[in-house]
């Protein structure tokens, strides 16, 4: 029969299009079944490809009006073109969504559009446009991802009260936006309307941004960010919002406890994401959920059904599309009768940012937490050759290794292209590296990872330039 899989894969974001190709490169056939007309899910549509187009364009505008001079060059009358930086981004959206459908077809992945749900732990029906069809699924790999949270009192209304899709696609600057949470989407979406000349306030119930990363890139990012015109209030409990003809009035109690109101022409609701697992019927396959609504797994990514697996933001962990695509990966290879296990120690995480913001591995305060005794080495940008020719002095390397056996445990960096940087890293975490192999590793001249080498060295207190 035709529609019958070996497997079929719910959602095609960065978790269901790659365990789609890993799948069918081990021999499986493979299905996979997408409710929108375009592939690769928030990630390539309205999350991580679309957010760094624009960040791209208003760090280019940015940079051109703040720091060109001091290359010598000038402009008369410098400004932006909006609808032409939202064309763009919508193009590269494009070239990489059409992208994922050559893919799929290079990998002979059945595409199925319409919405998911399981008729039996072996059926699934597929409903688009008014019409049903069923089709038959040895092993089942959900990956339907994750939505933004919604505030009770703050309901996206798509126009003044947007989530991360709306602020994606808005067709002109405007004068004020209130963000509310300095998460990784607050920051980045906030950076790229404050750099086109919004006035930008971000506002956080925590007393600190990125509350989850290492304490020292939090306390340099913030205090990076407001130097570029972001501002912010934290500590606080966002309490109402009320929309008058266009202007939305958020009340809020600061972190002395004063009663405030915050007027923004936007308010960008960015508090997290919660996982997609409604309208799956998720009952007639008897997968279970936790009380988050997270898809509960095994360390094989196997669900309470055993021919049922899930990946990706629908199931426990960070939110991120490098994660997904990894836990796929070994997914579909545990589908296949591999042996495989995902790493999680070793999954770097970015803010995009400017400086960018890095992290693989323990921060200081959890280390602190766990009792274990570490050294620390920290080496700044400021002194690094190529970041002094680049103009792109902000931000340092933090290396957190092991007391005892100076293996490296946490890697913190806030600076130029820490996004890349990152990755040596990470690759240091998995193949157990001691902050004495980094530094002894040559690197470049003159390149911005010469202060990774040189924050290794500071570890054992031997950096050369500080
Ligand atoms: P998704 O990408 O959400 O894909 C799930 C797919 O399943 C969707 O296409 C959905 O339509 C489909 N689906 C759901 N239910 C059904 C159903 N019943 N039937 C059929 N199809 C269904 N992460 C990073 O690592 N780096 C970044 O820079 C980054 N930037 C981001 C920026 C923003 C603004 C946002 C919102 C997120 C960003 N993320 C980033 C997070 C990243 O997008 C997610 O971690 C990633 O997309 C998760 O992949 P996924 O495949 O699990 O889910
Ligand atoms: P987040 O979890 O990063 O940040 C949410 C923030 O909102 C936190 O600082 C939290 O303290 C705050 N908050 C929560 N409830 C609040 C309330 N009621 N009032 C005020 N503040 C409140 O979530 P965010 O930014 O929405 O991003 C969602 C996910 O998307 C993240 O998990 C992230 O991993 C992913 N993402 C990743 C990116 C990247 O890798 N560069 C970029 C954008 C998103």
């Amino acid at each position: 029969m035709e529609n019958i899989f070996d497997l079929v894969v719910i959602g095609s974001g960065p978790a269901g299009y790659v365990g789609a190709i890993r799948a069918s490169q081990l021999g499986l056939k493979v299905a996979i079944v997408e409710k929108y007309n375009t592939l690769g899910g928030t990630c390539l549509n309205v999350g991580c490809i679309p957010s760094k187009a624009l960040l791209q364009s208003s760090e280019k505008f940015y940079s051109a009006k703040r720091h060109f001079a001091e290359h010598g060059i000038s402009f008369q009358n410098l400004k932006y073109d909006f609808s032409q930086m939202q064309n763009r981004k919508s193009d590269v959206v494009k070239q990489l969504t059409t992208g994922i459908n050559y893919l799929m077809n290079k990998n002979d992945v059945t595409i199925f559009t319409g919405s998911a749900s399981f008729e039996t732990e072996n059926f699934i029906k597929i409903e688009y446009e008014g019409k049903t069809q069923l089709i038959n699924a040895k092993n089942v790999m959900i990956a339907t991802g994750s939505k933004p949270i919604e505030l009770p009192f703050m309901k996206f209304d798509k126009d003044v009260i947007l989530s991360s899709t709306e602020a994606l696609s808005l067709s002109d600057v405007p004068e004020s936006m209130a963000v509310i949470g300095a998460g990784v989407i607050g920051l980045e979406l906030g950076s790229v309307y404050s750099r086109l000349g919004c006035d930008v306030t971000v506002l956080d119930a925590s007393e600190s941004i990125l509350s989850v990363m290492d304490k020292d890139l939090r306390a340099e990012g913030q205090k990076l960010l407001q130097s570029q015109g972001l501002r912010f209030s934290l500590g606080v409990s966002v309490k109402s919002c009320q929309v008058s003809e266009g202007v939305a009035y958020i009340g809020f109690e600061d972190s002395e406890s004063n009663l405030k109101t915050l007027a923004a022409q936007k308010v960008l609701v960015a508090v997290g994401r919660k996982p997609n697992t409604d309208g799956l019927s998720l009952e007639n396959a008897s997968v279970e959920l936790n009380a988050r609504g997270q898809v509960i797994i095994d360390d094989q990514f196997r669900t309470s059904q055993s021919n049922i697996f899930a990946v990706g933001d629908c199931v426990p962990g960070p939110m991120l599309a490098h994660k997904a695509e990894e836990e796929a990966i070994i997914c579909a290879e545990i589908i296949a009768g591999h042996k495989a296990k995902m790493n999680y120690a070793t999954i770097p995480g970015v803010v995009y940012t400017h400086p960018e913001i890095a992290s693989v591995g323990l921060t200081e305060q959890e280390l602190t937490a766990s009792g274990k005794d570490f050294n620390i080495g920290k080496f700044s940008f400021k002194a690094n050759g190529r970041a002094i020719a680049m103009g792109e002095t902000e931000g340092f390397v933090k290396i957190i290794a092991d007391k005892v056996t100076d293996r490296v445990l946490g890697v913190h960096i806030i600076g130029p292209n820490a996004s890349e940087l990152i990755a040596e890293a990470a690759i240091a975490l998995e193949f157990s590296s001691s902050a004495e192999d980094l530094a002894k590793s040559v690197h470049a001249h003159p390149t911005l990872s010469e202060v990774l080498k040189e924050a290794a060295l500071d570890v054992n207190k031997l950096s050369l330039h500080k």
